[in-house]
């Protein structure tokens, strides 16, 4: 969602700003802005992409060095070049860019324009930099405090930055429930929604705690205090560990092609450290921490949203099947809103590639205020809902870039497996024998990932044979059910193919109707339990003339006679099968999407963190 980069130091900030909101774009957007101090404010904004204004700014002037730079996903206000932010207060001194929602809008603007203010755009973002303005000029107060005061009036979300053209020497930034980074440089500071921005110039970084405000200066002073309270704060400087060829193409096409490609390297370092067959033991540090209270829990419940809530399911199928914890998976933005059973006795697990999902953030609260212990398995460092857990362990899978999600679940689903495996191992509820068949197998599923992304020509021939298909249908049992889900979300998302995942067998409840001669079915066949049950439900599709792509494993001689087409994955370990048998499923999603000519990195509509409920 909406992309915040800033910046105040001796370099001219144009160029920083534009090339900050490129690395910005994946977060999604439909409109960009940037606001320069150069003796007065000028602020450039358009609809559309960075490219747009950049060659709408490329003939106008663009000196200063302190600005403030936007991506905007519209939520208050459609999307077109006066709703883009930046925004001006109503006396044109303070200049405003913001992500988040204000839910009072209504309300404080009503009260504004009794005073006499008036609004260009629709935005709940515009109220909120006349709000200052109004509490700055009628209380005289310094750029800092007059946006203190203004936000402890404001209801929602918010991460903003604020510069003020009669106190140029500053930024103001501050963050409610919705990401901020301090970059510290060499006599220069940068903010921004996420580390994206930063790492070219500094790995120094200050992730702004929840309800602060920072000023920087450009003689060099930082401070940050605590809104409520305004009590000063020691920020503390993080180490980035992120090298800036992760935040580039590397040759293909795609960020989404590389990083299904990336796999067999993301899943064995999530693997790495953490997982010794030959002594016959898998360790996750966030669990050692906590293993006395989560070994007498009563239950684990997972919450999530979207593909992480797909992992989450996998992980309950794991828990339940391996360490015999009984598990509950939720979609983070029911749970928060249904008044839960929660206690102390729960365990609740929150999984989030960005770690920035609101509905997931807020669920870790509402579990922590009901006394859960609240484990995190999260990708981007230094999250807010990596610092919102009691415990935690991060998949390590690099920044994802591409909108759909690919190697952050299969990161996601390994590290659920290692945590059912060791807590199996703990709690007796395996052998060793089993253990270590299972840890040794486990260790091979990077090189055999390996091997099914050697299908992709195959893949994409089948691509092209269903890429005109308004519809697909995802058909899997047991842990291949989630798969199922997922391979139908990865079409819909960037191919814009509506599709449906089911559990096989629910196929006769309904879904059925749906299969003709132009349904492609795309069935999850592996050879483990549940084998001629699902070979009767291919017989099924067959019956109805529907089109057969099954992923079967190495060496099926029963499908291949009976499916239009068959894609082998090597054999491994059932509750293993879901790290191999997704990779077709995204391959497949991300031909179609190219042959449709789609932006498969920048799927319409989408967010690659949703930080608005
Ligand atoms: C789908 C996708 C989304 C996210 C969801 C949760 O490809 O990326 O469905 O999985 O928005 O995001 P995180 O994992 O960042 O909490």
């Amino acid at each position: 969602m909406c992309g915040i980069v800033a910046y105040i130091g001796p370099k001219e900030a144009y160029p920083l700003l534009m090339k900050g909101l490129q690395r910005l774009e994946y977060r999604g957007y439909d409109s960009a802005g940037v606001a320069l101090f150069n003796g007065d404010i000028r602020v450039y904004k358009k609809k559309g992409k960075v490219q747009e204004l950049a060659d709408y700014v490329s003939t106008l002037s663009y000196e200063g060095t302190m600005g403030i730079g936007h991506t905007r996903w519209a939520t208050h206000g459609e999307p077109d070049d006066i709703n883009a932010h930046p925004h001006f207060s109503g006396n044109r001194r303070l200049v405003l860019v913001h992500n988040g929602i204000i839910e009072n809008y209504d309300v404080l603007k009503k009260a504004l324009e009794k005073e006499g203010h008036h609004f260009e755009s629709q935005t709940d973002t515009e109220v909120l930099v006349h709000l200052i303005e109004e509490i700055q000029t009628r209380e005289n107060l310094p750029l800092e405090e007059a946006v203190r005061v203004a936000l402890t009036r404001v209801v929602g979300a918010y991460a903003i930055v604020v510069m003020d053209k009669q106190e140029p020497g500053k930024l103001v930034g501050a963050r409610k429930a919705s990401p901020l980074v301090i970059g510290i440089g060499e006599g220069e500071y940068f903010l921004a929604s996420d580390a994206t921005p930063l790492i070219e110039h500094t790995k120094k970084v200050i992730y702004l705690n929840d309800q602060e405000i920072a000023v920087v200066e450009r003689n060099g002073d930082l401070q940050i205090k605590k809104i409520d309270s305004n009590e000063v704060q020691t920020p503390f400087i993080h180490e980035l560990d992120m090298e800036i060829e992760a935040l580039e193409k590397g040759g293909y096409d795609y960020f989404m092609l590389k990083e299904i490609y990336e796999q067999p390297d993301t899943i064995a370092d999530a693997m790495r450290g953490r997982i010794n067959p030959r002594e016959n033991w898998v360790r996750l540090g966030g669990l050692e921490k906590i293993y006395e209270q989560i070994a007498n829990a009563q239950r684990f419940i997972i919450a999530a949203c979207g593909t992480s809530w797909h992992s989450g399911l996998i992980g309950e199928y794991l828990i339940e099947d391996l360490a015999r914890i009984p598990v509950e998976v939720e979609y983070a933005s029911e749970l928060r809103y249904r008044n839960p059973i929660i206690t102390d006795k729960d365990v609740v697990i929150a999984i989030s590639q960005s770690g920035e999902t609101a509905d997931t953030l807020a669920a870790v609260e509402l579990a922590k205020e009901k006394g859960a212990l609240v484990y995190g398995i999260v990708n981007v460092v230094g999250s807010s809902i990596a610092r919102a857990t009691d415990s935690g362990s991060y998949i390590h899978a690099g920044p994802e870039i591409g909108v759909a999600s690919t190697k952050a679940f299969t990161g996601q689903v390994t590290l659920l497996t290692l945590m059912a495996l060791d807590l199996a191992q703990r709690r007796g509820e395996i052998s060793e024998t089993r253990f270590q068949e299972l840890l040794t197998e486990f260790k091979n599923i990077p090189d055999k990932v390996q091997k099914v992304l050697e299908k992709n020509q195959q893949i994409k021939y089948i691509a092209g044979e269903i890429q005109d298909k308004p519809n697909a249908l995802y058909l899997g049992r047991g842990y291949n059910f989630p798969v199922a889900l997922e391979g139908a979300l990865k079409l819909k998302e960037i191919s814009y193919i509506h599709a449906e995942g089911y559990p096989a067998a629910e196929m006769k409840h309904g879904p059925i109707a749906l299969i003709d001669e132009q349904m492609p079915v795309i069935v999850i066949a592996t050879n483990r339990s549940a084998y001629d049950k699902i070979v009767s439900n291919i017989q099924e599709v067959k019956a109805r003339k529907g089109i057969v792509i099954a992923i079967v494993t190495e060496g099926d001689e029963t499908i291949s006679h009976i499916a239009d087409h068959t894609i082998e994955i090597p054999d491994t370990e059932e509750p293993f099968t879901p790290l191999l048998s997704v990779i077709p499923l995204q391959l497949l999603s991300y031909y179609i999407a190219v042959m449709r000519g789609c932006n498969v990195d920048q799927p319409r509509n989408l967010a690659k963190s949703v930080t608005v409920e």
